[in-house]
């Protein structure tokens, strides 16, 4: 493991090949004793650099969870998480809001823009925050890649939501950020500005080699990823290259069968089999020993 040189650059000299950001054997509980929550249950995986991949599962499976340890919104219980090449369970939390500041973009499905702001403002903010100065072509340049140029004037309120999620796009993408996490992006919009948004994500990651890393519940959503997980119980069951609707949509009943069969007999939540088949997970992925 690698610790980080210093407080300030927690980020410098890393490598860019390869892997962009791995959970290994992460647990994390809410809670202790009879009353703790599982969330996550030593999960393994590794997200591949430039690669979109999905994140599905039931509500209270653990996606949410695995997102903000991953981006250091949250400590693990036990584990490593490894951002470029380092060990972000050992920052101490300057070092994680700086690597967060600076590295780590985040979409919501509010958007979650400040309402006082123009467009131009919210999508700055960022960099703003930071002291830093806004490089105006990236900016005009991700306003027209995003279609929303005429509207950098306009508060939140003046815009449609489907217009705010592009806003919320650029804020997430102005610090040219090395990982792109979205929590259910096309929660809150409409069909055609789900499929908007959606294919802006898929564009940014082949026109620009972005890691993007999504939680959706929408089947249709997860095929426009390059991979798809599936959660269940704090635990990835399926793991799947180059998702169809159609295959994650079964997946996805496959897991409400199981945890229904699980509640019908009493049963307390257990091991749920991997659907199968599943393509070649991440070799740390499936160890037996860990289900
Ligand atoms: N801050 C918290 N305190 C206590 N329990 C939590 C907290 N955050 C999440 N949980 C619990 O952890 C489990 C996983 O939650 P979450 O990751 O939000 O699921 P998902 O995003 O898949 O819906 C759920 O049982 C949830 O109630
Ligand atoms: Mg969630």
């Amino acid at each position: 493991m690698t610790a980080a040189p210093n407080a300030t650059m927690p980020m410098a000299g890393m490598v860019t090949a390869g892997t962009a950001i791995q959970a290994i054997d992460v647990v994390k509980d809410y809670g202790t004793g009879d009353s703790a929550v599982h969330a996550l249950r030593h999960v393994n995986v590794a997200f591949e650099r430039g690669k979109f991949t999905a994140i599905m599962g039931p509500s209270g499976s653990g996606k949410s969870t695995l997102m903000h340890v991953l981006s250091g919104l949250d400590s693990v219980t036990s584990g490593h998480v490894m951002f470029n090449g380092y060990d972000i369970t050992t920052f101490n939390d300057k070092q994680l809001t700086l690597m967060r500041r600076d590295y780590v973009g985040f979409i919501f499905q509010s958007f979650n823009l400040l309402p006082m702001f123009t467009a131009e403002q919210n999508i700055v903010m960022p960099l703003t925050l930071a002291g830093k100065k806004p490089d105006k072509q990236w900016l005009h340049r991700l306003a027209a890649d995003l279609g929303i140029e005429d509207r950098l004037d306009h508060r939140p309120s003046e815009l449609s939501g489907g217009q705010q999620q592009r806003v919320a796009i650029a804020r997430a993408l102005i610090t040219h950020p090395h990982v792109v996490f979205a929590d259910e992006p096309t929660g809150a919009l409409d069909s055609v500005s789900s499929t908007e948004v959606l294919s802006m994500l898929r564009r940014l990651v082949d026109e620009t080699s972005q890691t993007v890393i999504m939680v959706t519940h929408d089947a249709a959503a997860a095929a426009y990823a390059d991979r798809a997980l599936v959660f269940s119980d704090g635990r990835i069951v399926a793991d799947v290259n180059h998702p169809t609707e159609e295959r994650m949509s079964e997946l996805v009943m496959e897991q409400r069968h199981s945890a229904a069969k699980l509640a019908a007999a009493g049963a307390p939540a257990a091991p749920v089999a991997p659907a199968a088949p599943v393509t070649a997970p991440t070799p740390v992925q499936n160890d037996p020993a860990r289900r």
